[in-house]
């Protein structure tokens, strides 16, 4: 949300930007837009710190500027879903400002209280229990301290999320991205989590039983609203976990980070992930290679290099699943880097940072601390031309621009027909073409000499794709397949795509 494109000169993206760019989008072939959240915040952790759930955040716009950009993408036919965090609200919310005021306040229990801290740990790092001297307790806060996790196990606040849930519906979102959404505090049981290896064993404080009553809700509420759509943020590294998550009456669809956010490029590892999906996974899995969270794929998986990064791009526009792309990742961006502490704007990093100076480390071991956790290095402003701040803003930006931006933003790679920019344009064209590649089972996923190969097929049509990531080899087609993208010599990262 504000990193696409500042309308307005302040530096932050805004709706009237994006819904500038909603031709941009369409002509690249985007059939939907997931927004990271734009509810009113003080945005210590870029907006997954509500404060109000109604309100949007007047940086991104208000109400009726949603409501364009809201009416001008259906019109293009592009679906829009909303991030909604419902772990916890930033402490500026009024909720967390009354239930603080004493015991006995009517938001007490929206939040979760204790006098004494257990043992649980926050996944920014350190305690995720902070004392409050007006009433002598500890809260809890799974993330960053100054973001208060809700009680679930209060109906109320049950409640509450249904109506914020009707209200979005009303206005017309196509569904909704639900945030760190197993690791809601459902049962009540707040008893030390046991330790193995030095590492806490998350038993009590993720995936407890009562996180699928709060899916069964949160789906019951959005499936009363025809073709919505609801995507799970699930942390875990297990598929078993993720599976049983994914179902009719809890989520469509989940992200899987073994996939998605592999540290290192492992073609081996990538198959591996698609096929475990496969045996696994009742429903469609999800195919991305980046987020706001993580390093971008160009420098985390390709190495900087540009067909490696187009290969990575067929796989998820061809493979079995929903595909999310990035912004940016169409233009091949990068990584940026922070020279300073004072560059990092992330928490998670500057926490990262602060937890290294108190291990006593030199504040140059802090600053590579930092920069390893820090997820706005992949934040920077969508880079749209060469003018200053990339064609973002003509002002300033809230975070700086990749030094790159010159010669790669969109304005230059859309006059370049062998562009990465092309190949996500072909590939998106492709797949809203073939109904193979939207719905297609799999007959065969196999993996040899580096290549990932599959055949998809789907009411009689059979879509044959094979990724190449070893040596240049020289494909047999079978009689009569018609080459849909690509070519039979396969050099090593390109792939070919066709029907037979
Ligand atoms: C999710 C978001 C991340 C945020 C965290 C806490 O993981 O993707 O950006 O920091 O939740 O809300």
């Amino acid at each position: 949300m504000p990193s696409y494109a500042d309308s307005n000169g302040d530096g932050y993206g805004d709706f009237k930007g994006i819904t500038s760019k909603l031709d941009y989008l369409q002509d690249l072939g985007v059939k939907g837009i997931w927004l990271t959240p734009f509810l009113k915040s003080p945005k210590v952790d870029n907006g997954y710190d509500v404060a109000d759930y109604y309100e949007i955040d007047p940086t991104y716009g208000n109400k009726q500027d949603f409501d364009t950009f809201l009416k001008e993408a259906h019109k293009r036919g592009i679906k829009v879903i909303m991030d909604l965090v419902l772990n916890h609200t930033s402490k500026d919310s009024q909720w967390f400002q009354e239930a603080k005021k004493s015991k006995d306040n009517p938001y007490r229990d929206y939040y979760i209280w204790k006098d004494k801290p257990n043992n649980w740990e926050s996944f920014f790092g350190g305690t995720a229990w902070e004392l409050d001297v007006t009433n002598n307790q500890y809260y809890y806060h799974k993330f960053d301290v100054r973001m208060a996790d809700l009680n679930w196990s209060n109906p109320k606040v049950v409640d509450e999320v249904q109506k914020i849930l009707q209200f979005w519906l009303d206005a017309g979102v196509d569904g909704f991205r639900l945030d760190v959404i197993n690791f809601l505090t459902t049962d009540g049981i707040l008893a030390d989590n046991p330790m193995k290896d030095g590492n806490q064993q998350h038993l009590y404080d993720i995936d407890q039983s009562g996180v699928k009553e709060a899916m069964k809700m949160i789906k019951a509420t959005v499936n009363a609203y025809p073709n919505r759509f609801i995507v799970g943020e699930i942390g875990s590294d297990k598929i078993q976990v993720l599976k049983q998550y994914q179902s009719e009456e809890l989520l469509d669809v989940v992200f899987n980070f073994n996939f998605g956010s592999i540290p290192a490029f492992s073609a081996e590892r990538i198959f591996n992930e698609l096929q475990s999906m496969e045996k696994v996974m009742s429903n469609y899995p999800t195919l991305f290679f980046g987020s706001h969270d993580m390093p971008r794929m160009m420098d985390r998986l390709a190495d900087g290099n540009l067909e490696k990064a187009s290969a990575l791009a067929a796989l998820i526009f061809t493979a079995k699943g929903v595909p999310f792309v990035y912004y940016g990742e169409e233009i091949g961006m990068h990584n940026i880097i922070a020279h300073s502490f004072e560059e990092i704007a992330d928490i998670q990093g500057k926490t990262h940072y602060q937890l290294a100076l108190q291990k006593r480390k030199t504040p140059e071991e802090a600053l590579l601390e930092g920069n390893k956790n820090n997820r706005d290095k992949s934040r920077s402003p969508m880079q749209w031309s060469a003018n200053e701040f990339a064609g973002f803003s003509i002002e300033k930006s809230w975070i700086k621009v990749s030094p790159d931006f010159k010669d790669n933003n969109v304005e230059v790679l859309r006059k370049d027909k062998n562009s990465i920019f092309y190949k996500y344009k072909e590939l998106i064209a492709l797949r809203n073409k073939e109904k193979v590649l939207q719905y297609g089972k799999y007959d065969r996923l196999e993996f040899k000499d580096n290549q990932i190969l599959y055949t998809r097929s789907f009411e009689g049509e059979r879509i044959t794709v094979i990724v190449n990531f070893g040596k240049p080899t020289k494909i047999e087609l079978p009689k009569g397949a018609k080459i849909l993208l690509g070519e039979t010599h396969l050099r090593t990262n390109k792939s070919i795509i066709y029907k037979h």
